[in-house]
């Protein structure tokens, strides 16, 4: 299924045509296709059905309430790094048997409130993570499932360093070898209860082979512990898996479920996967208008209502983002232009280099592949609004997030009264 075609010469989500939802809702804005999230989903529940795994949909790639709903809906569940997307998933409907928690520095308070809302698992990441998990269900009379997440020391083929997360020079998991020390503690509490193991190697991965290797990796670690008496529920496989961006493969899923289900079967564990970016990306688009064209001493700009505060990704990962016109895909003829947005950086750019069909002033522009780490990533510098999000589903338009206004950019602030003295 496409994503946003053009049919008449204008770009569509579901049955509406762009350019009336930049007219009705203003400009930048993000536009997400329910259709295009469903079809995904479904593609991941159809390469792994004989597994029949818990789709823990990765929260950060783009909480919105509404998309987390419509993946709740459907039987996704959720993985989470914070009590904030803790509140968002729970407030969404996702039940907590369905949460796994994740992330490097989990606090007290939120272990407490995931504790309270019964999660699945937390994914261990340190042994001060595991006593502070302890301490905390001890006191609160609940036993805790854990999963260590493991650093199966694969580095992962990603377009970014910062998106590699399963080689030993990063901040996540455990080593294989301080591993089953943690589980031999958490076997041994009773507020403690190893339901699985976790890893999850890094983010835009297109190939299934890392995974093949993280996995036999993690594998050992589960054999080891099965021998010793300590036997494992679910494998979480983690995220990561990539999407087409540039015109590259995305994840083959049938090949990756091809070599994941098997070793699983034959142990009897459950597969938990966590795809964020999967799900999401393609099925968002933000939509931002031309304010000027200009030509600089070295370079052609065009200069757009939207930019680094609203889709951070080319500016912090080198990301690139197809860019078209929403109604006059031919312009006045290719030329090589940097699209930048409005804020005070040189590093605010959506494309570099990028040889395209100059656009007019005032004309819409889509980027593409913007439903994941796109509004998540969104920021108020500058003093900037965060854009509105609008969700397709047909014919049905729905404003699932309004743009901010001037005064939620100043809530919550105060000037101290004059000092009387
Ligand atoms: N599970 C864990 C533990 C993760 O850390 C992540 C992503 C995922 C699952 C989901 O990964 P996905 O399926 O979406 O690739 N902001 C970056 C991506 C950072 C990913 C962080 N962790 C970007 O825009 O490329």
């Amino acid at each position: 299924m496409e994503a946003f075609p053009r049919r008449n010469g204008v770009l569509h989500a579901g049955e509406v045509q762009l350019d009336a939802l930049a007219d009705r809702f203003g400009t930048p804005l993000y536009v997400y296709d329910a259709a295009i999230i469903r079809d995904r989903y479904r593609q991941v529940t159809e390469a792994f059905a004989e597994a029949r795994p818990l789709i823990a949909y990765s929260v950060k790639a783009n909480g919105n309430l509404a998309l987390l709903h419509l993946l709740a809906e459907l039987g996704a569940g959720a993985d989470i790094v914070s009590g904030g997307e803790l509140y968002r998933a729970t407030r969404a409907g996702v039940p907590g048997e369905r949460i796994v928690f994740a992330g490097v520095g989990k606090t007290e308070a939120e272990i407490a409130a995931a504790l309270e809302a019964d999660i699945l698992a937390f994914n261990v990441e340190s042994v001060e993570e595991l006593e502070r998990i302890e301490a905390t269900a001890a006191r609160m009379g609940r036993v805790a499932g854990i999963a260590v997440r493991v650093n199966p020391d694969v580095l992962s083929p990603t377009p970014h360093e910062y998106t590699r997360t399963g080689h030993a020079d990063t901040k996540f998991g455990v080593s294989l070898a301080e591993t089953p020390a943690l589980y031999r503690r958490a076997k041994a509490s009773p507020h403690l209860e190893p339901v699985g193991i976790d890893m999850h190697i890094g983010s835009q991965i297109t190939s299934p082979e890392p995974y093949a290797r993280a996995l036999a990796q993690t594998l050992t670690i589960v054999d080891a512990l099965e021998r010793e008496g300590i036997a494992l529920k679910a494998f979480d496989l983690g995220g990561g898996f990539g999407v087409s961006y540039q015109g590259e493969p995305a994840m083959p899923l049938r090949a990756l479920a091809e070599l994941v289900i098997p070793p699983l079967r034959e142990r009897g564990l459950w597969l938990i996967l966590e795809p964020g970016r999967f799900l999401v990306a393609e099925a968002g688009i933000l939509l931002t208008r031309v304010l000027a064209v200009k030509r600089g001493a070295a370079k052609r700009f065009v200069v757009t209502d939207g930019g680094m505060t609203e889709l951070l990704r080319p500016s912090h990962y080198g990301g690139y983002h197809a860019i078209e016109s929403v109604s006059d895909p031919d312009g006045t003829g290719a030329e090589q232009v940097d699209v930048v947005g409005p804020i005070c950086e040189t590093g605010d750019f959506l494309a570099r280099d990028r040889t395209m069909p100059v656009p007019g002033v005032g004309e819409l522009l889509a980027v593409r592949m913007a439903g994941a780490y796109g509004f998540t990533m969104a920021s108020n510098y500058n003093a900037r609004r965060r854009p509105a999000e609008v969700l397709v589903d047909g014919r049905r338009v729905t404003l699932i997030r309004e743009r901010e206004t001037f005064a939620d950019l100043v809530r919550g602030e105060h000037i101290p009264e004059p000092d009387p003295t």
